[in-house]
């Protein structure tokens, strides 16, 4: 057996069911069939129930107990009746369930020990009709179920196993990595999961995948996996291009030394106080975090939010001199930009480069308006015959920056609000160690042990 052999061999017996939970899990689907089926039974409209995601294929993980059930009404019903005779048969199938909304509402519960969604949707004809995203759900278990057989499933819950060890599993906006249908599809297109390694390794971003060959929309992401079911929608759409370029790396890496640890997601130990100091000398650089209460809004909001500030306030940061090492930005009950700074502290001067001399009016300008001014140095003409003041800052430390100029940079619409009210705190240098220790001692663990 050749090395990627035996590791593949390996994590096979980690990652597929036996036989007893595969039956567990049937009789269990089919029970809670069943029950839908009876409350739908006391409805004035025809329905049916679908057995989608990855328990309805064959390719869920060992050991995750999920069933997602969908119920399907007929497509002229309208949309407030959907949502109550869904509802309905949601409260009769998990009577310990509750009611959650994503574009509209749905019923989670558990049963047996199996987390279950009982969503209800519309029978359409074609996923290219759909009238909710759900609508799409059903068509994909129809398109796959077609086309995987039990190699090709067992193939699949490696593929996961193998985004799940690197950390780019789930299509959620806080991973923005790989969703369960996209592994699905793409070791479909390949042909199974070590030719698809050998794929992705040759991968040249943008890279474009279209099973269907309906070469219709063009779509402006790093990864782009049409649906086969609907051509207006990139499967992909969500992977960030640093999940693209983890994915390469770890193919590569597995391809020329095979090994389990792959298939293992890292769990680095947390990071206590004085070993967040040690970096932090060792470093020599001056960690800053803008603190606040995390916005109560769900996880697919939140985080989109908080990456949109991180960026803004790097961008913010570097347009004002200040030199960003690194930045990050976690979530748990507080939310934290953090950002890691060269230094903390700028000089009292900044250059302040006007035209060139010979551009006539714009230049002469420049030169009236700072000529008398006596708080600048200048103006006098730099070596590419430029116009140069050199004026005070307005902001000279990095605290400073986060305490008076958040307002001026693009956050996240509830973080924006925060900072508007000055509802947050800055913590600067050493300050950091107790701001945000213990609740983000895993997130900096992370922070001071990057991988690829
Ligand atoms: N789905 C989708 N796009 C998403 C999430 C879900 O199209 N971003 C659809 C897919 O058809 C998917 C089904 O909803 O198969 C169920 O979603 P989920 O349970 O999240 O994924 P699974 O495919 O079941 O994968 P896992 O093994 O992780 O449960
Ligand atoms: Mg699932």
């Amino acid at each position: 057996m050749t090395d990627a052999a035996a590791v593949i061999e390996r994590v096979r017996q980690r990652v597929d069911p036996t036989p007893a939970e595969r039956r567990a899990l049937a009789a269990a689907a089919s029970r809670l069939t069943e029950r839908a089926e009876a409350a739908i039974a006391e409805l004035p409209v025809a329905a049916d129930v679908v057995q989608v995601g990855s328990t309805a294929r064959g390719t869920w993980v060992a050991g995750d107990r999920d069933i997602d059930l969908f119920v399907r009404f007929p497509s002229d019903l309208p949309r407030e009746q959907l949502e109550t005779y869904g509802t309905t048969v949601g409260a009769a199938v998990l009577p310990d369930g509750h009611e959650e909304y994503a574009e509209h509402p749905y019923v989670t519960g558990t049963f047996e020990g199996y987390a279950v969604d009982l969503v209800p949707c519309y029978d359409v004809a074609a996923a290219t009709e759909i009238k909710s995203a759900v609508d799409r759900t059903p068509f994909h278990t129809t398109y796959l179920q077609e086309r995987l057989d039990d190699d090709l499933a067992a193939d699949v819950r490696l593929c996961k196993q193998f985004l799940k060890g690197i950390g780019v599993y789930g299509s959620d906006l806080r991973t923005q990595g790989f969703s369960g249908y996209l592994c699905e599809l793409l070791v479909v297109e390949y042909g199974g999961f070590q030719a698809m390694l050998a794929a992705i390794e040759d991968w040249q971003p943008p890279v474009v995948i279209d099973p269907a060959a309906h070469q219709q929309a063009s779509f402006d992401d790093p990864l782009v996996v049409v649906d086969p079911t609907d051509p207006e929608r990139n499967v992909a759409a969500v992977v960030s291009a640093a999940n693209v370029a983890t994915v390469q790396h770890h193919a590569r890496r597995f391809r020329a030394t095979p090994s389990e640890d792959a298939f293992t997601p890292a769990s680095p130990a947390p990071l206590d106080a004085a070993a967040l100091r040690s970096h932090i000398d060792r470093r020599d650089t001056t960690p800053l975090a803008v603190v606040l209460d995390a916005p109560d809004v769900v996880a697919d909001q939140l985080y989109p939010q908080l990456y949109r500030s991180r960026d803004g306030v790097v961008r913010g940061l570097r347009e004002h001199g200040f030199d960003v090492v690194r930045a990050a930005a976690w979530a748990d009950e507080r939310a934290v930009v953090f950002v890691e700074l060269a230094s903390a502290e700028l000089p009292a001067v900044e250059r302040h480069v006007g035209p060139p001399v010979s551009v006539g009016t714009h230049a002469e300008r420049f030169y009236e308006t700072y000529a008398d001014d006596d708080g600048v140095y200048g103006p006098f003409v730099d070596d590419d015959g430029r116009y140069v003041v050199e004026r005070d800052r307005d902001v000279r430390t990095a605290g400073g920056f986060a305490r008076t100029e958040l307002g001026t940079v693009a956050l996240g619409a509830r973080i924006e609000s925060r900072v508007a009210s000055g509802d947050y705190d800055v913590y600067v240098g050493d300050a950091v160690v107790e701001a945000l220790l213990p609740e983000f001692e895993s997130e900096l663990a992370a922070y001071v042990d990057p991988k690829a």
